[in-house]
């Protein structure tokens, strides 16, 4: 096995990677994270999450009819209900999340043209070698997707130990149906969300973008 962190490094260590070399992870390797993370917890060990990773031809193909989706002008149409519309102090979080991205790309928030480029790349997955779906039964809604999020970031941490960078991304269950076909879904599983990944281009842009945390004292109070 590669080198390993320990799980506090591994934490500090994760961010959301938007910019990969087109080196492929040893099928191994793969096979050795995933397995892993099955040890992730879940609500009554219903363990309701099945993945489909696409790569190489399967991954461009996709890529290509995501795009075509996305670019489309027609609706998202989400398997599930994620269209929310943050408020508040949600919504300027937001906000520091797309400046600490666009800052780091260069981009000003008036260069929609620009900012409309950056957001599809979402669908040509970063241009990572994989890109992981994660589908769930649609009847097991909150359950299934609290589980499906502790497997996603017990893979994400287990990827990081072993230099594998990441990206969750939501946007990957918006256009469902190019992925829904590929995998041969019935229509009482759907997509949740997915994950790029493969290892990190250091030198782009993207990747210099880094988001802040809100203080612990704002979201945490103990009671005794
Ligand atoms: C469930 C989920 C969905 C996400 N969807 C997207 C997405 O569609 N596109 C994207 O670029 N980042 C996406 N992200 C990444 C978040 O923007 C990122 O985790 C957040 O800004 C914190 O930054 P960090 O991951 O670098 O620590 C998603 C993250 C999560 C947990």
């Amino acid at each position: 096995m590669s080198s390993v962190l320990c799980i506090s490094n591994a934490v500090k260590k994760r961010c959301s990677v938007r910019a990969y070399t087109n080196t492929p992870v040893p099928q191994a390797l793969l096979e050795e994270v995933f397995s892993a993370a099955l040890q992730a917890p879940s609500n009554c060990n219903v363990q309701p999450c099945q993945i489909y990773v696409v790569s190489g031809a399967s991954k461009n193909l996709l890529r290509e009819e995501l795009v075509k989706a996305a670019g489309s002008g027609k609706p998202a149409n989400p398997d599930f209900e994620w269209n929310v519309r943050f408020q508040g102090e949600h919504r300027e979080r937001q906000f520091g999340a797309a400046n600490a991205l666009y800052g780091a790309m260069n981009i000003v928030r008036t260069d929609r043209e620009l900012r409309q480029r950056a957001m599809l790349r979402n669908w040509q997955f970063f241009d990572a070698p994989h890109a992981a779906f994660f589908t769930m039964a649609r009847y097991l809604t909150m359950t299934g997707a609290v589980d499906l999020g502790i497997y996603a970031q017990t893979l994400a941490l287990l990827m990081a130990e072993r230099g594998i960078a990441s990206c969750m991304q939501g946007a990957l269950g918006m256009f469902p149906d190019p992925a829904r076909t590929m995998f041969s879904l019935p229509d009482d599983v759907g997509i949740l969300f997915g994950m790029s990944f493969g290892y990190a281009d250091d030198d782009a842009p993207a990747n210099r973008a880094r988001t802040d945390r809100v203080t612990l004292g704002s979201m945490l109070r103990f009671l005794s």
